[in-house]
């Protein structure tokens, strides 16, 4: 049973708390302030803390750093009063695991603890079955030799055989897809449709008959009735590919199928019921978009219930190899070639390359090389690699600098670059600190952010 610290002031709101998540069968202890919160979390184990931003005394936002120096993994979630944005945005990045803005509903509070805690339990359950077991999991046609890669694939084991929402994140061409129809497979649903709709390739004034269909005469040039990709996807999955451009008179009605499974075609009256299980992907950040408004916070709580992140391909090299031998088998049977393997300097070739286009860009480059040569063996001239994106004039900024890549924001940029520091100094952290004239501690911190873990070095 989940023990929940919960920190606030307010004797209403506190027992409010108390008995929404007593009836979600966890048990709780109440603080109203922080220092008695921490003398709590000194005294018991707790799975999850709550606090709220405005205390007497030391406020959430201190009280969340005090227990991130202490305890990394547990999960803080922050209330605040609606209009300090700012502060939840601070929140985020002090490592609060989520937010909520007040006045919130229980239900949001609830949906948002669940999650969480599904996150840790995952981890830790993960953790847990890796080492005693030694146990890997395997998909067909998917590669995933490395540790991140059998972490997501842990994920994927779990939730697939449940009906919960999935929403997968990563750069492009990190097997998205790949993992999505993966879902689909190993679920009770395997038999039923998987019904896939890009939803940055539509515009928005087709995208909404797309989904949901439409009655005959609903607009000009509806000449028939026509189902929707909801409706066909009845009994199935539904993979709703960047979910992140979905405009917000859609959002809208995409709330409404997650929460109550029904929704209406274009120009009809009759309400519609489906039993579809939902898979979202998006390559963007949703949680920048959830802070310019420009995506809905009701919506993204219902869709990140279980969310699985796809690493890009520069933080598992170690799938490198099978990845390779796996593209040149495809391509070496597609093409009638007979060619068979890759000699050890075009290995290392690939190895030593930085992937901004993750495992697609591998994908076209084998089977470039596969097509090129002549030999039984891909040879180190048979590879080409895109390697303009790395110099190019418009990454750096007037002063010579580099600037982060498209996509990607300010804050992705520097994990990358702690990471980077990491890599030149062989994973001595006393050495990443000083190529980045941070002291050990402030390295610390941040790795603990970015969840690497500390190996507990001296
Ligand atoms: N772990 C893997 N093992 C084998 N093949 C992979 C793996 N990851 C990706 N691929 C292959 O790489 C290609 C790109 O993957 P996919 O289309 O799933 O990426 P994506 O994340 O959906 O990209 P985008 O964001 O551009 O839609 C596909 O051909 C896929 O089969
Ligand atoms: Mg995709």
């Amino acid at each position: 049973m989940p023990n929940i610290l919960i920190v606030e002031d307010e004797a209403k709101m506190q027992r409010l708390l108390q008995l929404s998540l007593a009836e979600e069968g966890y048990t709780t202890r109440s603080a109203s302030d922080a220092e008695q919160g921490l003398r709590l979390l000194r005294q018991e184990k707790f799975d999850l803390a709550i606090t709220d931003l405005k205390l007497p005394g030391m406020d959430g936002l201190e009280f969340l750093q005090t227990v991130k120096r202490t305890d990394a993994r547990i999960p803080v979630i922050l209330m605040t009063a609606f209009g300090t944005i700012e502060t939840a945005v601070q929140a985020m990045k002090a490592g609060a695991s989520d937010y909520v803005l007040k006045p919130f509903s229980l239900e949001e509070i609830k949906l948002i603890i669940k999650k969480e805690l599904n996150v840790l339990r995952l981890q830790e359950e993960n953790r847990d079955l890796r080492e005693a077991l030694g146990k890997r999991y395997q998909f067909r046609n998917i590669i995933a030799r490395s540790a991140k890669m059998q972490e997501a694939l842990a994920v994927v084991d779990r939730v697939a055989p449940t009906n919960s929402t999935v929403l997968l994140g990563g750069e492009s061409g990190v097997g998205k897809d790949l993992i999505a129809r993966a879902i689909h497979q190993h679920s009770r649903r395997s038999s039923g449709p998987f019904i896939k709709i890009n939803c940055a390739a539509i515009p928005e004034n087709l995208l909404e008959s797309e989904l949901f269909g439409y009655e005959k005469g609903a607009f000009t040039g509806a000449v028939s009735a026509k189902p929707g990709k909801f409706e066909l996807a009845d009994k199935g999955t539904i993979f709703l590919d960047e979910i992140g451009d979905v405009p917000p008179s859609i959002q809208v009605k995409l709330l409404r199928v997650l929460q109550e499974r029904e929704f209406e075609r274009l120009g009809g009256t009759k309400t519609l019921k489906v039993d579809v299980r939902l898979v979202a992907a998006t390559n963007r950040d949703l949680r920048a978009a959830l802070e310019q408004g420009s995506f809905r916070e009701d919506l993204y709580y219902r869709l990140n219930v279980v969310p699985i992140n796809i690493p890009p391909l520069r933080e598992h090299k170690e799938d490198i190899p099978d990845l390779v031998h796996l593209f040149i088998e495809r391509f070496a049977g597609e093409a009638g070639k007979s060619v068979s393997g890759i000699t050890p300097a075009a290995m290392k070739k690939l190895m030593e390359f930085h992937w901004p286009g993750n495992v697609r860009e591998l994908e076209n480059i084998i089977e470039r090389a596969v097509a090129l040569t002549s030999r039984p063996q891909i040879e180190e001239s048979d590879i080409r690699l895109d390697l303009s994106p790395s110099i190019a004039p418009k990454e750096l900024t007037s002063s010579g600098v580099p600037f982060p890549p498209e996509g990607m924001t300010l804050e992705q940029f520097e994990d990358e670059i702690i990471r980077e520091a990491l890599r030149r100094a062989n994973g001595n952290k006393s050495q990443a600190a000083r190529l980045l004239g941070l002291s050990r501690n402030a390295l610390r911190y941040r790795l603990s952010k970015i969840g690497v873990a500390d190996e507990g070095e001296p």
